[in-house]
């Protein structure tokens, strides 16, 4: 309810120039510490979507601490989108841009064709890391039915470059 996903919020901590200066670091371990919490924003996660997929996508590293739970909670398969070079074979693989330089994800294509996959990630930024996972996604033949976050920064053009239809828990 409103005053649990409340009290998640309060739990997600700033941290001032980490990594860099002038970068406010999103924190969102102490609400994964907490079972109600963590519990309240899977589910308010993934609510919107609810029998519309197949299998949830988590972007390593950040989105896999929300991919697993979710999965469980939806009672769907995972499909964990990796940052390249860890894969044995992976069957497509993306590059996107960062802030400095780039970066690329890969993945297994196990069940990917023609599934339904809501897309999960823990921060959206830019929308550079979600845009490369959906596009990672429709190479492997799946269809990514939407994507969901945990904490949306507004401002940064994230919401406006990915479109479609897209849910975060709570917005900054
Ligand atoms: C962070 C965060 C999101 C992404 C958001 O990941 O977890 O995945 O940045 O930024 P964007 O919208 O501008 O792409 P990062 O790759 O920094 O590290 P991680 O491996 O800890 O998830
Ligand atoms: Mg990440």
């Amino acid at each position: 309810d409103a005053s649990a996903l409340a009290r998640a919020e309060s739990l997600i901590t700033s941290i001032p120039d980490y990594p860099k200066p002038g970068i406010v670091f999103r924190d969102i371990t102490p609400l994964l510490a907490d079972a109600a919490a963590l519990r309240v924003v899977v589910d308010a996660l993934i609510a919107p979507f609810a029998g519309r997929f197949d299998a949830v996508a988590g972007v390593e590293a950040r989105g896999f601490l929300l991919a697993g739970a979710a999965a469980i909670a939806a009672d769907v398969g995972l499909m964990p989108i990796r940052k390249a070079g860890k894969l044995p074979r992976p069957a497509a693989s993306v590059s996107y841009d960062l802030e400095y330089g780039s970066a690329r994800i890969e993945m297994h294509d196990d069940a990917a064709a023609g599934a339904r996959v809501l897309l999960l990630d823990d921060v959206l930024a830019t929308g550079g890391t979600l845009g490369a996972g959906r596009e990672l996604l429709e190479a492997v033949g799946s269809e990514v039915i939407g994507i969901a976050t945990l904490l949306e920064i507004d401002g940064l053009g994230g919401r406006e470059a990915l479109g479609g239809d897209l849910h975060s828990v709570f917005h900054v």
